[in-house]
């Protein structure tokens, strides 16, 4: 396959990871470590961002994210949000701002350094995937980590394995359907173990297998002490895996908390102004005087007792 062939994003990909080979010792080290190496703090310091035909998609965006946070980020279409998580690889730099990994400008950071730090799966996956094999694709990242043979082998087959696509690993990517194509893109990242992993919008298009996948992806890194930033439409995903959620609205951050708050009655306007529904048990729960997060059992309980 020539460089021509390749969708938009894997040249991006490839030099990220491409650059990462050359400092083997220090890129590839830290992920091999995995899950052990703590991640560092996130802080976006004011970040703003203008794309080249004038659109202003990130105005003024400060917040924090701690090692180890399980943070989504809801809003609208077109509010920022992969605009914003694309600021964390350096696919995009901040015009205005800082973004700062354990207070280190990422602009100061080698873009090796930081490929083997923030895996980013991409929102479309067909501008992440570039090999002709599904295991080649996995494997592509921990090989220009410096790994090699059998450590490579395990890392595919276990990002294979949490997606669910083990059976495709000799399958054409473009074989694939979108919503696998889409796990393959999260398989990819997987294998990286980069102790930041961000996932835009991981469950759209997926069965409810696909989302079980996922779910079972965010919680396995978060086991494991990993930072994990999501960006869903999915309230009830976001309600059930994220104890903290980040709504944006206009480029800006509009709420950032706890679950609890951001779906809890007080905020509902919020909610209303950037096109989002509190989920249901959100609703109940405020209905039932249970707070907005009941259990399945709490919910029926209340309603039980109300007969
Ligand atoms: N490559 C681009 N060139 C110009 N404008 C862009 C580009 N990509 C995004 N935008 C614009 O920037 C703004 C923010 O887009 P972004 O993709 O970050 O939003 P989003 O919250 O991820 O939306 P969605 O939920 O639809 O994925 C929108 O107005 C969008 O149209
Ligand atoms: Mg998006």
């Amino acid at each position: 396959m020539t460089s021509a062939e390749f969708p938009a994003g894997a040249p991006a990909k490839m030099a990220a990871v491409a650059a990462a080979a050359g400092t083997r010792s220090a890129a590839g080290t830290r992920a091999a470590a995995g899950p052990k190496t703590p991640p560092p703090s996130i802080e976006f310091e004011s970040v703003s961002f203008a794309y080249p035909d004038g659109t202003q998609a990130l105005s003024g965006v400060s917040l924090r994210v701690e090692p180890g946070e399980v943070v989504a980020i809801v809003g609208q279409n077109g509010s920022g949000k992969s605009t914003l998580v694309k600021q964390l690889n350096g696919l995009l730099r901040p015009v205005a701002g800082r973004v700062l990994l354990d207070g280190s400008d990422i602009r100061s950071i080698h873009v090796a350094r930081l490929a083997a730090r923030v895996g980013l799966a991409f929102q479309n996956p067909d501008r992440q995937l570039f090999a002709n094999r599904v295991s080649a694709e996995v494997g592509f990242g921990p090989r220009n980590l410096g790994l090699r043979g059998a450590d490579i082998a395990e890392r595919v087959a276990a990002a294979l394995d949490a997606v669910g696509l083990s059976p495709a690993a000799e399958t054409h990517p473009y074989d694939l359907g979108y919503s696998k194509r889409k796990l393959l893109a999260m398989a990819s990242v997987l294998a990286m173990r980069t102790p930041i992993l961000v996932l835009d919008e991981p469950t759209t298009g997926q069965d409810a297998r696909g989302v079980a996948s996922v779910r079972a992806v965010v919680a396995g890194a978060a086991a494991e002490g990993r930072t994990v930033i999501a960006i869903s439409h999915d309230m009830r995903f976001v309600a059930e895996c994220f104890p903290r959620v980040i709504v944006m609205r206009g480029g800006r951050v509009a709420l950032d908390g706890t679950r609890e708050s951001v779906f809890g009655e007080a905020s509902w306007p919020e909610l209303h102004a950037a096109y989002l529904e509190p989920p249901l048990p959100a609703v109940l729960g405020a209905r039932l005087g249970l707070g907005s997060t009941p259990t399945e059992v709490a919910v029926v309980a209340a309603l039980r007792a109300r007969q």
